[in-house]
């Protein structure tokens, strides 16, 4: 049965006054997440400190990640953001070897590319992959960088500036033809596109509950493969990450036999809550038919900026695309200032406004998006 979408919609509260399109910079908090949180506080203030409840809130997160991206719940860390788990995944990598490059695309998130740029230290080579004119990174680009020497190869599902999708289980194949590892930061993506990292064929995935997963800041994932897990051992780390948190011992590092050893201190608890609450709404939902909206919304939208001769960033293609729609504009930031001010929410990167849609959105956004772009085309490239 197709989900009723007007009543997902009426969760949001935001959404009665805004036209709300930067679900990829912040997703909006919906009634359950914002109650999650109440109860967060209401157990604080009952209880005090509840420790065992608090493990139990970081594991309902790491369950629920799991059956997201398709991994057993031993494949996941639950970390505070994006950036803690991908430096605990580098800081268990050798790079002192010959197989000591690391390969970047161009449209990585800046944090992707400057944790394995602070690994030039420990001996990383890092190997950019550059953008072809028409706005994508084509697979013949990956395959001229990954080698024999290619430690690991970070690639992003969407791009955050552009809202172009890579062929990410293209970059697998080739990289695990020459026996390279793969990172997937799936930030712009997960809770909006249904992701299985099998079926990718990727080795470990990172992201944050803050955006499509409706959740809050300050909570994110490290999924890692199983079959990766022993061989590697993060110098990041602490109790949290041991095999197990109570032995309090100080004389060894004795990490967890699960992807809990790319974790570190004591988990965000709060964030927990919220982030359980915002897996569940999408879960509830499902993401197939989140990932089906988003796309109708989106085309719908594109197909009505390009009629009114809007310049877009982002491909039309949807096997291209995710929930991003870039436009081009003359002045990125003032156009964005001029759209919030007729209570239109985007953001920009780039030169480009970026409309990120999510399945509470509908034609009523995309409405007030073409209407103030209109009232700006002076801005628009
Ligand atoms: C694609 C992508 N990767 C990584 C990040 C950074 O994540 P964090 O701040 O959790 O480290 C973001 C944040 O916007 C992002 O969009």
């Amino acid at each position: 049965m197709n989900p009723d979408w007007a009543a997902f919609r009426a969760l949001f509260p935001t959404l009665q006054h805004k036209a709300y399109l930067a679900s990829g910079s912040y997703g909006l908090l919906g009634a359950p997440v914002a109650a999650a949180i109440h109860q967060y506080m209401d157990d604080r203030l009952e209880k005090g400190a509840d420790w065992g409840g608090w493990v139990g809130k970081a594991d309902a997160v790491r369950d629920g990640m799991a059956a997201l991206l398709n991994t057993g719940p031993d494949e996941i860390a639950v970390t505070t953001s994006a950036s803690a788990g991908i430096n605990a995944l580098a800081s268990a990598l050798d790079f002192s070897g010959p197989r000591n490059k690391v390969v970047v695309s161009n449209f990585e998130f800046p944090t992707g590319a400057q944790i394995w740029h602070a690994q030039e230290r420990r001996g990383a080579v890092v190997e950019h992959v550059p953008e072809a004119p028409d706005g994508g990174v084509p697979l013949e680009h990956f395959e001229r960088a990954i080698d024999e020497r290619t430690k690991i190869v970070q690639v992003t599902h969407v791009c955050y500036r552009n809202g172009q999708r890579l062929d990410v289980a293209g970059v697998a194949k080739i990289a695990r033809e020459r026996g390279a590892l793969v990172l997937l930061d799936c930030f712009q993506s997960v809770g909006a596109m249904d992701i299985d990292v099998k079926v990718l064929g990727v080795d470990f995935a990172v992201g944050g509950m803050l955006k499509y997963l409706l959740g809050t800041a300050g909570i994110g994932f490290l999924y890692v493969d199983r079959g990766h897990i022993e061989g590697l051992i993060p110098t990041v780390g602490g109790w949290f990450a041991q095999a197990d948190t109570n032995a309090m011992d100080i004389f060894a590092n004795d990490p967890a036999p699960t992807a809990a050893r790319f974790q570190s201190g004591t988990p965000p608890v709060m964030n927990c809550y919220a982030a359980e609450a915002g897996i569940g709404l999408i879960r509830q939902l499902g993401v197939p038919a989140i990932e089906a909206r988003i796309r109708e919304i989106t085309g719908e939208a594109m197909d009505r900026l390009t009629d009114t001769s809007c310049q877009l960033a982002t491909s039309r293609d949807n096997a291209q695309r995710g929930p991003q729609v870039a436009i081009r504009s003359t002045d990125a930031a003032a156009l964005t200032e001029r759209l919030a001010e007729r209570g239109v929410i985007t953001s920009w990167r780039d030169g480009n406004v970026r409309a990120m849609f999510h399945a509470y959105n509908d034609a009523s956004d995309v409405g007030a998006l073409i209407d103030g772009l209109m009232a700006n085309r002076e801005l628009l490239a």
